[in-house]
């Protein structure tokens, strides 16, 4: 599968390791243009590339938005069209401060439906955001058995599409629902968000 990433910073690096790893083609993308992608394209390998935001949308059959959640609307503008695309959004309502990580106040509206509003016509599937980026490209079989990775989303084959990917690099997609029924079970605050906390420990 071709995976497009926009954001090759913490998270979107981690899923471009996972992702490259299991064989699939990774182009990934940010504000300061390919060329500075280059030392990370040379680590990733021969199934890497970089390119603009718009060229990894071009290129993804799954596009992964890994931006900061202060970034967004930014990042969603750089691409033309998202009609018909399917992306992954791991993006959760946090802000980095001198004090440290704090939750953004979304007004009680979920975080996805914010994100998913900015993406008119994508087939939106929220994942691999409940992980730190740290642990994700550790061994996800675990005890005989394989690390969960929490999808949502309201587009039956863009959910496939993605939960291949996740379990082709190891991990078991578990499909939660709709993005209005899961994704509130997984993101930021949600009864399972801290599921992937205990990996860093192993
Ligand atoms: N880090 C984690 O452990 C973790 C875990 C789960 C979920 N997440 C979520 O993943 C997202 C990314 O987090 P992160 O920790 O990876 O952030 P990060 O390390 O700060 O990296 C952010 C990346 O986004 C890129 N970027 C910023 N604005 C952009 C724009 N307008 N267009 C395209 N690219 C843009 C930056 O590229 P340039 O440097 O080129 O500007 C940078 O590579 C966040 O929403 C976060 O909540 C993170």
């Amino acid at each position: 599968m071709d995976v497009g990433i926009i954001g090759a910073g913490r998270l979107g690096t981690a899923l471009a390791v996972v992702f490259t790893r299991a064989g699939h083609k990774v182009m990934v993308s940010g504000t300061r243009g390919p060329r500075a992608l280059a030392p990370l394209v040379d680590e990733l390998g021969t199934n890497a590339s970089a390119g603009t935001p718009q060229e990894a949308a071009d290129f993804g059959d799954v596009v992964v938005l890994a931006v900061p959640w202060d970034q967004k609307e930014n990042a969603a503008a750089s691409v033309p069209f998202w009609q018909g695309r399917t992306v992954l959004v791991p993006v959760n309502p946090l802000r980095d401060t001198a004090a440290g990580l704090e939750v953004v106040d979304t007004g009680g509206i979920p975080p996805t439906e914010i994100v998913a509003g900015l993406l008119p016509g994508a087939l939106v599937v929220k994942g691999f955001n409940t992980y730190l980026a740290q642990a994700l490209p550790k061994e996800p079989d675990i005890d005989n058995g394989r690390r969960i990775v929490l999808l949502a989303g309201d587009d039956s084959d863009a959910k496939r599409r993605v939960a291949d990917l996740a379990d082709s690099a190891g991990f078991q997609a578990v499909d939660t629902g709709t993005l209005a029924e899961g994704a509130p079970l997984f993101d930021t605050g949600g009864p399972l968000s801290g599921l992937g906390r205990d990996l860093l420990a192993l």
